[in-house]
């Protein structure tokens, strides 16, 4: 089936076996979300951004992006910022953490309130200043975790610098670049350009791990086939459907993808669920108003949307996500959903069957 094995790849010291990761996604990937990723067979995760002057700070909100839900290898965290010192000060109390296994700097948030004040893809217009985050970062951490880039292929269609940036970074000691193939300007939305992203691995030495445009478990191996990168990130396919990183095993492996059960959809979300109520019920009763469970809800609230999308009563459940209910109830509603039937096939059909 798939023409392509994906090899291990070497960041620095660390290896990742299957390079196939999930994309770090503010608002998506914590730990219940990634320990679920990484149980369906994704190579490597990364946590949601996190701010670097936060972190440096020490606000305990910030800290809790750097939370994990249980063993979660291999482990990348994401801080953003663009003051070197912060940068670096912030890696060094992550490496004394000692819970990751590579460190990210993000140099391709788009999102105005980052991008505007030069953090994020804002550093794409500073190559001087990102290979000194690069450089300082690197020495923070003295070694004990190797130092990634994530980056785009620029700001806009007219200053694409990715070339530079990928040059500026590789030489100032960054350990693997993930290229996400669009510009800033458009965010996420449009074609990534996947010529491009074989220019720069074609450029660079260290590995280039493709991201931008992924629609399915072949597209993975239709990027390194196109592009000869040394590994590939999903960002938003990965929403909603974890199990997709068991298809791409089996596509390696010449089987059909299954899909999920509609059993297993269930069984996902309410273990989904029970992970982000772990989580919530560690962290002080002062800092979550609602309590545990309640917040576990409101933070599941965008991935039952990608859960659930498919199925023919979703919009019922849709109009009645922003109401503040208990996960007894939460879940009541998700079996309505999910009795219904996925939409094109009859409810009695997609109760136990592949999609
Ligand atoms: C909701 C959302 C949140 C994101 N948050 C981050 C983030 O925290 N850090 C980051 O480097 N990229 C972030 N991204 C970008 C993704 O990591 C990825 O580069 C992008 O979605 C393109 O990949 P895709 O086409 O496979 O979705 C985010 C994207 C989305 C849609």
């Amino acid at each position: 089936m798939s023409a392509f094995r994906l090899q291990p790849i070497q960041i620095g010291p660390l290896r990742v076996e299957w390079p196939v990761f999930l994309a770090p996604m503010a608002g998506y990937t914590d730990g219940a979300f990634r320990s679920l990723c990484l149980e369906q067979g994704c190579g490597a995760v990364v946590t949601e951004m996190v701010s670097a002057q936060g972190l440096v700070r020490d606000h305990e909100r910030t800290g809790h992006y750097l939370d994990t839900w249980g063993e979660e290898h291999p482990l990348g965290a994401q801080i953003y910022g663009s003051d070197p010192g912060a940068m670096a000060a912030a890696a060094a109390k992550i490496a004394a953490l000692k819970k990751f296994d590579f460190l990210d700097v993000n140099a391709g948030c788009p999102m105005p309130k980052i991008r505007n004040r030069g953090d994020g893809a804002g550093l794409m217009r500073d190559p001087a200043k990102l290979a000194e985050i690069v450089r300082q970062v690197k020495a923070a951490v003295a070694g004990a975790l190797p130092v990634t880039v994530k980056t785009r292929i620029g700001w806009c269609v007219d200053t694409i610098n990715v070339l530079e940036t990928t040059a500026g970074v590789e030489a100032a000691g960054a350990d693997a670049i993930f290229l996400h193939g669009r510009v800033a300007a458009v965010r996420h939305s449009g074609p990534a350009d996947w010529n491009l992203i074989a220019e720069v691995k074609r450029a660079r030495k260290v590995p280039v791990i493709g991201n931008g445009g992924v629609k399915t478990a072949e597209d993975v191996f239709r990027m390194v086939r196109e592009t000869g990168v040394d590994g590939v990130m999903l960002g938003r396919v990965a929403l909603g459907q974890p199990w997709l990183f068991r298809d791409i095993r089996d596509w390696a492996a010449g089987r059909a993808p299954r899909g999920p059960t509609v059993d297993e959809v269930r069984e996902t979300i309410r273990e989904h669920l029970r992970r982000e109520m772990e989580l919530m019920a560690r962290r002080g009763k002062k800092e979550l108003k609602l309590g545990a469970e309640l917040t576990a809800c409101l933070v599941l609230r965008p991935h039952l949307v990608r859960y659930l999308r498919g199925f023919r009563e979703f919009g019922a459940l849709a109009r009645t996500l922003e109401e503040r209910v208990d996960a007894a109830t939460l879940l009541e509603r998700v079996d309505a959903v999910l009795a219904s039937g996925r939409k094109g096939e009859s409810p009695e059909n997609s109760r136990g069957s592949a999609s």
